[in-house]
């Protein structure tokens, strides 16, 4: 999500960590900072906005030779001078940059109280710094401060560090986020995504989980997190600078697919603690969500693909009645509201023009709103009465997948623990619910390497000029997400047809070998959705069938059957995308079209 530096050498550092900065600002961000050892002290210097205007307020003024730098996408914390990194104790003798998540950030925090810290942020990371600080006065080594720090902090983390009394040595530890150190002639480099580094080094490491690095300008050296030294293999780097941004992939849009399973597992952890959902940064406990007596989701584009899977699983798990509107009619209808309810606002941009107007309508009518969105400090995020933070990070395709699949993270979450507040399941079925979401993850992986099943397929369609994707119930909506994918990025015409629906009309437009793609997820409508697939089947229809493993239905009538693995219905939706994001993505590749960057199409929308 957020950038990160470090460099120690012959050279004047600042210059150094904002080229290297800048080669990082395609990630986004909303602040930057750095921080560098003159020799005496840790001077920083950071702020809200952009690497340009950080560079004028340097201009020219930090000197030292060793430094660190950051580029933030807010997680915790409004984005905001006080809040961007570098983050310091209170004597600034330790100093450091950090991406990720703390996820026990106030239980440190009520720790190091205890211990007489105070906090000026109100971001996660000064807990960590703090921390590191607080072990690094007791020990005087950077290294036992690390090994110690990292016992304590939970959640997923880089981070890069500075000690006020080691003027030459630039320390760095990861886990679960990438770190990558650089060698080069009389100076070393660490940097969050290599891209960052390429201009002065192709000789690189790349740090494993718990691993933790010391530079100096001519020795880097590494520790596990016991902290007995450890050798690793050199490695050059011999992609190009524009496919090192994009992390070696062809494009961010399938960067993005792959940091799905990250970014699920991000939200989640970002509310599940102890066993549990904790609701309360969201204002919801379950005395307020048992008042609940209506659900308004309300969106745009995928993010009302999200809702509209969310409407489904909502009303099955809570008996809360739901309506999923799409946030430019909404906004104009005259239809009466219900006090009582809640509007759950989605956007992954938080500035959607037509999803904002329709919260400031709903709160206008005294309704509660609950925002689930991705970039913090957004408009949305503002104005909302809560706010439920996506954590998919940075997403730079104009096409969103992971940002989507986030979002319905977020909705199954809301829906289980709106469930239990309602006593409408027992304990062992919210462990079972919690226990299959956390499954998610490992399962979009295993369907990612299948990958190259989609691209054969998808070339066979180079030349389609009309594609259908037919569902009922969750696999509607997922139909839905798919069309849109092929749509918005091959310039195919699809549509996403409610199943029972395509005798009312869309039939007549069956040619012969036309794909019609079966989203077929739901156990109790497979005999449905397999009458309507074969009706399109005997007009030429070419089959492609997305189902669960184990299923039989329509296997040998199918002209190709993509497997997902099994998983509760419910959640299906997680999984049976995938396959479809992979088609879009494929055929626009094999049409040679520009997949990050589809025409007329913009990735946020911010007027009418
Ligand atoms: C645009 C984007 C879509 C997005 C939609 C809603 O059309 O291309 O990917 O789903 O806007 O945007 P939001 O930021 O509100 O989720």
């Amino acid at each position: 999500m957020c950038g990160i530096l470090g460099y120690t050498g012959h050279r004047e550092s600042a210059e150094i960590l904002l080229n290297g900065l800048e080669k990082l600002e395609y990630r986004g961000y909303d602040s930057a900072g750095l921080a560098v050892n003159d020799g005496e002290n840790i001077n920083v210097i950071k702020n809200k906005g952009r690497i340009k205007s950080l560079r004028e307020k340097i201009n020219n003024n930090l000197p030292g030779t060793c430094g660190i730098g950051h580029t933030r996408w807010a997680t915790h914390g409004e984005p905001s001078d006080t809040n961007a990194h570098p983050l310091w104790s209170d004597d600034k003798s330790v100093v450091a940059v950090h991406n990720g998540i703390v996820e026990n950030y106030k239980e440190l925090k009520s720790f190091l109280g205890e211990n007489g810290y105070k906090f000026y942020s109100q971001t996660d990371t000064e807990a960590a710094v703090k921390l590191l600080d607080y072990f690094y006065k007791r020990t005087k080594s950077p290294l036992n401060a690390i090994t110690e720090a990292i016992k304590k902090i939970e959640g997923s983390y880089c981070f890069v560090i500075l000690f006020k009394d080691f003027p030459d040595e630039v320390w760095g530890v990861r886990k679960d986020l990438p770190l990558i150190a650089g060698q080069g002639k009389d100076e070393s480099f660490l940097a969050s995504d290599v891209s960052a580094i390429l201009q002065d080094t192709r000789q690189v490491y790349y740090l494993d989980n718990f691993e933790i690095v010391r530079l100096k300008k001519n020795d880097v050296r590494f520790f596990d997190e016991t902290g007995h030294a450890k050798y690793k293999k050199l490695s050059t780097v011999t992609w190009d600078s524009q496919a090192a941004e994009r992390g070696g992939f062809e494009h961010f849009m399938m960067k993005e697919i792959h940091e799905q399973a990250r970014a699920v597992k991000d939200t989640f952890r970002s509310v599940f603690k102890n066993g549990e959902f904790d609701l309360s940064e969201c204002n919801l406990d379950d005395e307020s969500i048992r008042k609940i007596s209506q659900i308004y989701v309300i969106a745009c584009g995928s993010a009302y693909h999200a809702g509209y899977a969310a409407q489904y699983i909502l009303e099955d798990l809570t008996g809360i009645p739901v309506r999923i509107e799409l946030a430019s009619e909404f906004r104009y209808r005259k239809m009466p509201l219900d006090k009582s309810a809640l509007a759950i606002i989605i956007s992954q941009s938080g500035e959607t023009a037509d999803t904002l107007a329709a919260m400031r309508l709903a709160k206008n009518h005294g309704i509660k709103t609950l925002a689930i969105v991705n970039v913090v400090g957004s408009t949305i995020a503002r104005e909302a009465d809560s706010v439920f933070y996506t954590l998919a990070g940075p997403e730079i395709a104009v096409a969103t997948t992971k940002a989507y699949s986030s979002q319905l993270i977020a909705c199954y979450i809301l829906a289980v623990q709106f469930a239990r507040a309602k006593n409408m399941i027992d304990e062992a079925k919210y462990k079972y619910f919690i226990d299959e979401i956390q499954k998610l993850p490992g399962k979009i992986d295993e369907i990612l390497d299948e990958k190259e099943r989609i691209r054969e397929l998808a070339e066979k369609f180079v030349d389609s000029q009309n594609a259908f994707y037919l569902g009922r119930n969750i696999d509607y909506a997922v139909a839905m997400e798919g069309s849109l994918k092929m749509k918005e990025i091959s310039y195919v015409h699809s549509e996403a047809i409610a199943a029972g629906e395509m005798k009312h009309g869309p039939i007549s437009l069956i040619e012969r070998g036309m794909l019609v793609t079966g989203i077929m997820t739901q156990k109790n409508l497979l005999p449905k959705i397999a009458s309507n697939m074969l009706e399109a089947k005997s007009r030429g229809a070419f089959l492609l069938c997305i189902m669960m493993r184990g299923s039989e239905v329509l296997k040998d009538e199918a002209d190709f059957v993509f497997q997902i693995p099994e998983t509760e219905e419910l959640f299906a939706a997680t999984l049976a995308v995938i396959p479809l994001q992979l088609l879009g993505y494929y055929v626009a590749v094999a049409r040679k079209l520009d997949v990050d960057k589809p025409r007329n199409l913009a990735k946020s929308v911010t007027v009418e």
